[in-house]
């Protein structure tokens, strides 16, 4: 197969986690006998320092041509980077909400899976992961806190800021589609989370998801309120297939989820629209802490990669040859700092990116 898949490097640990994957799709090429030819895309910290803009209209222009984009994190430390000197609609994040809201990539998907060899790595009792856990977070993404309108101002010597949360039924109602879609190809449950004692998008959240439901008697549906959830994740992660939820609580939950996976450098995504096409990135940030240290986990990336293949190029087999990879060398004990156990050897980013496409064969999965 030939495609063109878009790479936007990032800030922070970005390009060398970012590097890796690319490692490992080439690999894939190799094996597989595929022609992927990858184009360089600026976005965030990376773009503003080129161009001035976190995002602009020439990286949306390429990002169109391509059947994917993956991409590294954005974003700097907002303590000490000029990045955050700037006007706020200037600022790196600014431009990952503009391309997301421009692709209209409105439905994110967040895989977090417990490897069997990471157990010791969940800092939740053994007895509460015995069996494992395997869910997928589905993040609405172009709408909500993230999207409403905003101000700043001061009135009479008061400072005034606002957030507005809004949601339509049209947007609720095709996220709650995608979600009850991939429940059935999964165990078969819906977990919608929301605030519905307290906030009105979340009571219209529930009842279009309701409304839904209703062409999906296959599909269990539970509703949960998000304080709830936050505890249930570490409370009894097993119970979760798939997590339905909007825009804010699915950043916040995600991140929680990722650390009961063993660090958040595990957690991939895919944001998807109506189309094919997807952007594909890790859940975690830039990680100013460890840039440049070639310490980071490539591994969400590794895995955001292998979503690509599968969601936007149809390539099953391969992506779940990288999956399949990642589980061997996991078993290896060699680990980035994040997810290292005691006996564990620590290995860096480049090496655990070269173990991962060591294991890389054809005819490989499965046996
Ligand atoms: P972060 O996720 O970057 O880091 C939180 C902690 O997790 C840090 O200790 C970091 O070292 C660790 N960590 C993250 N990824 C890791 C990896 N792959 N391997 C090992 N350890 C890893 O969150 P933050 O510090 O709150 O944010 C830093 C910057 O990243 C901010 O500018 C933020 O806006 C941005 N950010 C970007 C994205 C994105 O591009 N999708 C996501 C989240 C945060
Ligand atoms: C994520 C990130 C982004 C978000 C930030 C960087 C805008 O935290 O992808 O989870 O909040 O969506
Ligand atoms: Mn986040």
């Amino acid at each position: 197969m030939e495609a063109t898949i878009g790479i936007i490097r990032g800030d922070g640990i970005g390009p060398e986690i970012v590097t890796e994957a690319v490692k490992v799709l080439n690999k894939i090429q190799v094996v597989f006998g595929h022609s992927f030819s990858f184009k360089e895309l600026l976005l965030g910290g990376a773009s503003i320092d080129a161009t001035g803009e976190p995002l602009t209209e020439a990286t949306i222009k390429e990002a169109k041509t391509c059947e994917a984009v993956l991409m590294g994190s954005i974003g700097g430390d907002p303590n000490t980077s000029p990045w955050y000197q700037l006007p706020a609609n200037l600022r790196p994040e600014a431009g990952l909400l503009k391309i997301r809201k421009e692709l209209n990539l409105f439905a994110n998907l967040r895989p977090a899976v417990l490897y069997d060899s990471l157990k010791a790595a969940c800092p939740l009792k053994e007895e509460l992961i015995s069996g494992g856990f395997d869910m997928m977070i589905m993040r609405e993404l172009t709408g909500g806190l993230y999207f409403g309108e905003r101000s700043l101002e001061e009135k009479d010597g008061v400072r005034i800021a606002k957030d507005s949360l809004t949601y339509t039924d049209v947007e609720i109602r095709r996220i709650a589609i995608r979600a009850f879609e991939i429940a059935r190809k999964r165990r078969g449950k819906v977990t919608s989370v929301d605030k519905a004692n307290v906030l009105d998008s979340s009571r219209l959240w529930r009842q279009v998801v309701n409304e839904v439901a209703k062409d999906y008697e296959d599909v269990e549906l539970e509703h949960m309120l998000v304080d709830n959830c936050a505890m249930q994740l570490v409370k009894n992660p097993q119970q979760f297939d798939v997590i339905l939820t909007e825009n804010m609580f699915g950043d916040i939950l995600s991140d929680e989820a990722s650390m009961v996976t063993g660090s958040i450098g595990m957690l991939a995504s895919a944001s998807l629209n109506d189309t094919a096409f997807g952007l594909y990135e890790p859940s975690g940030g830039s990680a100013p802490d460890i840039a440049g240290k070639g310490v980071a986990n490539p591994i969400a990336t590794i895995l955001s990669a292998a979503m690509l293949l599968k969601y936007s190029l149809g390539l099953d087999e391969e992506a779940a040859c990288i999956e399949e990879a990642v589980g061997k060398v996991l078993e290896l004990n060699q680990r980035t700092l994040d997810i290292a156990g005691e006996d564990s050897v620590i290995i860096g980013t480049e090496e655990m990116g070269n173990l991962i496409c060591a294991e890389i064969k054809k005819g490989g999965h499965g046996n």
